[in-house]
């Protein structure tokens, strides 16, 4: 049977040459690149090419790039040093009610601690007001940590305008740009971003590295403590060969790439609409459709069929897509995205899938896909009658 994978926001495969990058890197340059023997110093050029290929897509200076396991790290790293560096100057933190987990769940912890949390409600586009960011901001605000694209619905947020209204305010501004990064272009200087996270799986790179990007004048402990990796930022041997592949899979991210990835999953998202509408199945978009969102995720109501139904249909037919989000989606846990934007209520919570494009994803998978999501929402709906 064919397989289709199209949950490219909870990972994406490997590219072929981030494989290869890695492969060298592993048979080859192996040594610890705090090792000061030839072996170290091989490992060292590397973990230095990658930096400064990474930077360079930021408009960072490489040693504004800190290495780290994955954005889960990175989030929790920001979060938590920010807040405990700054607690005397404030305990105000502004976020959004549709981060990930891995961002709540160290905000919460700081709740726990004393320190006071804002959740910007969004609207049904899954999209935050800049009259809420103005009218929560205030003298005691340290941290503003705010997604830049989401994970379940692909809806953006004013990165820019809140880089310019904190440039002359004491806040610290963290973006979680998992999702964004790989598909949007990121300049952290233009963007007045101090603190910015990122993960390589999800750009076709491997899992268990992602980075931290520090503005050089923002000075906090290191979250991990040990030896004196990353410039005494971040403890622990450094991943080489992860590195290495992450940043072959950010070299192949040009920005016409990344654009052309945008307009063909724009392509995709109508070309199911259309199948839907002429098949006359019942449905709706959670989050909005238009070109500037995070377009590798599509977010669809299918009303009245249950999203375990929907989900166990397809993927018997060979289809991959999520409940939710990876996190949320093995739990019988309601998501808590798509609860802040239609209420606790909505049926819309247990009768919807996510479906996410990926570099690999053709418009003959995507047909196929649209084909076999007609067909089992018509059975399913036949059975509910
Ligand atoms: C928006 C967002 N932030 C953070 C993460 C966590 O990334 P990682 O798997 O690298 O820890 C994810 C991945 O699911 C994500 O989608």
């Amino acid at each position: 049977m064919q397989h289709v994978y199209l949950d490219n926001a909870a990972t994406t495969p490997m590219a072929p040459e981030v494989i290869t990058a890695m492969t060298q890197q592993m048979q080859g340059d192996f040594g610890n690149a705090s090792s000061t023997h030839w072996f170290g110093r091989q490992a060292h050029t590397v973990l230095d090419a990658s930096r400064k290929q990474i930077a360079a897509s930021l408009n960072a200076k490489p040693d504004d790039i800190i290495f780290t396991s994955g954005a889960t790290e990175s989030n929790n790293t920001a979060i938590m040093q920010v807040a405990h560096a700054f607690a005397a100057r404030g305990k105000h933190i502004i976020t959004t009610a549709i981060e990930h987990p891995s961002v709540l769940q160290p905000l919460k912890q700081l709740e726990a601690e004393g320190f006071r949390v804002t959740y910007l409600p969004v609207d049904t586009k899954g999209e935050i007001s800049l009259a809420d960011f103005d009218a929560a901001l205030d003298d005691e605000t340290i941290l503003v940590t705010i997604m830049m694209g989401n994970n379940e619905v692909g809806s953006r947020m004013p990165i820019e305008a809140i880089g310019a209204r904190l440039a002359t305010h004491q806040a610290v501004f963290h973006t979680d740009a998992t999702q964004a990064y790989g598909l949007v272009a990121i300049d952290v200087q233009a963007l007045h971003v101090d603190l910015l996270s990122t993960s390589a799986h999800k750009i076709n790179g491997p899992k268990g590295v992602g980075f931290l990007y520090r503005q050089p004048k923002l000075l906090v402990h290191p979250f991990l403590r040990g030896g004196e990796q990353e410039k005494k930022r971040r403890a622990g041997t450094e991943n080489i060969a992860g590195i290495a592949g992450f940043a072959q899979a950010v070299a192949l991210l040009t920005p016409a790439v990344k654009a052309q990835h945008q307009a063909d999953y724009l392509g995709f998202k109508r070309q199911i609409m259309a199948a839907l509408d002429e098949a006359g199945v019942a449905y709706a978009v959670n989050g909005s459709v238009q070109a500037d969102n995070l377009n590798h995720v599509f977010n669809l109501w299918l009303k009245g069929l249950s999203t375990y139904a929907l989900q166990t249909n397809l993927d018997l037919a060979g289809f991959a897509v999520s409940g939710g989000s990876a996190c949320t989606a093995g739990s019988l846990e309601p998501s808590h995205v798509l609860t802040a934007m239609f209420g606790a209520d909505s049926p819309r919570i247990g009768e919807s899938i996510r479906i996410s494009f990926g570099a690999f994803t053709t418009a003959a998978d995507v047909a196929a896909f649209a084909q076999a999501l007609v067909k089992i929402a018509q059975r399913l709906s036949a059975r509910a009658k």
